[in-house]
């Protein structure tokens, strides 16, 4: 696969020298405006009523805090990252397993469902970038964890209007553990086939380009890729560390007078022994080995079958400290309270994701949301919506745009990073994608 993808970008650069790379850029590169321009006459998505037939069944009593009590009981306090699992995502009643958790009446909202432009954008950025390295095919789009499947939905509509599935080899692949979510996903994009939700088999979406649900990234196939992942790693297990006058000790759970209470380890752990940078100089981190061993294998792919990768959630670069919190009905909430009920998240760390990745990949940004969305042309798309839309909907653009831009609510706090294979690096010094500009 690494020979077929590098012939194919040896075969871009040999055009690029016939025809001279400014006249590329011009002449035969998709220029971001004129996308924009096509997808102008999509019209406002409509909201509909997806959701209503999937029922909302969350556990009466709590399973997971009995199970916890009874584990660490045997065995002893437990992980922020044990318990982060087990809350999220255990089989038996993790929070995302059996219900709808987004929207107005779940426990928070996500920048696709607030506004159809910030996937359009997305789209756009995604058939640019591909384009101007030569349209490599088959092409696969890689989510993981798709929610409700809005994102895609929208980047989908995009493609749709500038390719078809005819023309291009596009297949997309959800990677996505809750099977709750996999049917809320299935009646987003194929609703025909709702019910028959499975790993094994692939279904055609309402665009036309055929889908596939995968447990892990590992029964992806080994091909082209758009990798995205949307408030996807803030989800993943993280450990907490404190530094205390006898070093570094972790943070861990444990069940004291009927409840879930944190403890710092008397001793040194597994965890704190090989994942602290010796040159840390805050007194609290938190870290997410699964996410870097995610990370690492989107890497390996991104070089070996080429590819590129979006990844955009809240984070810092490497500066915060203690952002391991949960939310219930849009209100921050205690995270050892109602495991299982609550969304639990912690701030991705870009610095780390940057280190991981420098050498492997070209590393793009992050740059804040607002920035991206700016560069991205979000005012010339909600001007368009605007003028097709009705006073209340105009109404609903106006605070979407503002909530994903404005500095004090998703514009700042939010960051997008790109990545894409070395062997771009040049192509990359000389033409920087789109989006990245630092406004
Ligand atoms: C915060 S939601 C993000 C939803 C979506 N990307 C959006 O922006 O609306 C997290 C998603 O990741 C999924 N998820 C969480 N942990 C996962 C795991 N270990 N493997 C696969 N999916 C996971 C959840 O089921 C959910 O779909």
């Amino acid at each position: 696969m690494k020979n077929e993808f590098t012939l194919c970008v040896k075969r871009f650069f040999q055009i690029n020298r016939t025809l001279k790379m400014s006249k590329l850029t011009t002449a035969i590169l998709p220029n971001l405006r004129r996308n924009l321009l096509k997808i102008n006459h999509l019209s406002n998505r409509s909201n509909g009523s997806y959701y209503s037939q999937i029922s909302n069944n969350a556990a009466k009593e709590n399973k997971i805090l009995d199970y916890l009590r009874a584990k660490i009981e045997a065995t002893g306090p437990i992980s922020v990252a044990d318990y982060m699992k087990e809350a999220l995502i255990s089989p038996c009643s993790g929070y995302y397993m059996s219900r709808d958790v987004f929207g107005t009446s779940g426990d928070f909202i996500t920048s696709p469902e607030i506004s159809q432009i910030f996937g359009e954008l997305i789209g756009i950025w995604y058939f640019n970038e591909w384009s101007r390295i030569g349209q490599p095919q088959p092409l696969q789009l890689v989510e993981f964890g798709p929610g409700r499947g809005t994102l895609t939905d929208d980047i989908l509509r995009v493609f749709s209007k500038l390719t078809s599935p005819s023309q291009y080899k596009l297949s997309v692949h959800f990677i996505e553990v809750s099977p709750h979510l996999r049917q809320v996903q299935m009646s987003r994009l194929c609703p025909e086939n709702l019910n028959e939700s499975s790993y094994d088999k692939s279904f055609i979406t309402k665009y036309g380009f055929p889908i596939t649900w995968h447990p892990h990234l590992t029964t992806v196939p080994e091909a082209f890729s758009l990798y995205l992942a949307h408030e996807f790693f803030d989800a993943m297990p993280i450990h907490k560390f404190q530094k205390t006058q006898d070093g570094w000790r972790e943070i861990l759970i444990d069940f004291k007078d009927n409840e879930l209470r944190y403890i710092i380890s008397r001793n040194p752990t597994a965890a704190s022994k090989v994942l602290i940078d010796e040159k840390e100089e805050r007194d609290h981190i938190e870290v997410s080995p699964e996410s870097g061993i995610l990370l690492e294998s989107i890497l390996k792919r991104i070089e070996e079958d080429g590819g590129i990768a979006l990844i955009a959630d809240y984070g810092h670069m490497g500066t915060k400290t203690d952002t391991f919190r949960a939310f219930k009905e849009h209100k921050l909430h205690d995270p050892l309270k109602n495991p299982g009920e609550v969304d639990l998240t912690a701030d991705v760390d870009f610095k780390y994701f940057s280190e991981l990745a420098k050498n492997k990949a070209v590393v793009v940004g992050p740059v804040s949301q607002a920035s991206f969305l700016k560069n991205m042309g979000a005012d010339i798309r909600l001007e368009k919506l605007m003028q097709f839309a009705d006073a209340a909907n105009q109404k609903s653009l106006k605070t979407g745009y503002e909530m994903l831009t404005s500095p004090d609510q998703m514009g700042e706090r939010f960051k997008f990073l790109a990545l894409y294979p070395t062997i771009l690096e040049d192509f990359l010094t000389k033409y920087p994608p789109a989006g990245f500009d630092q406004t």
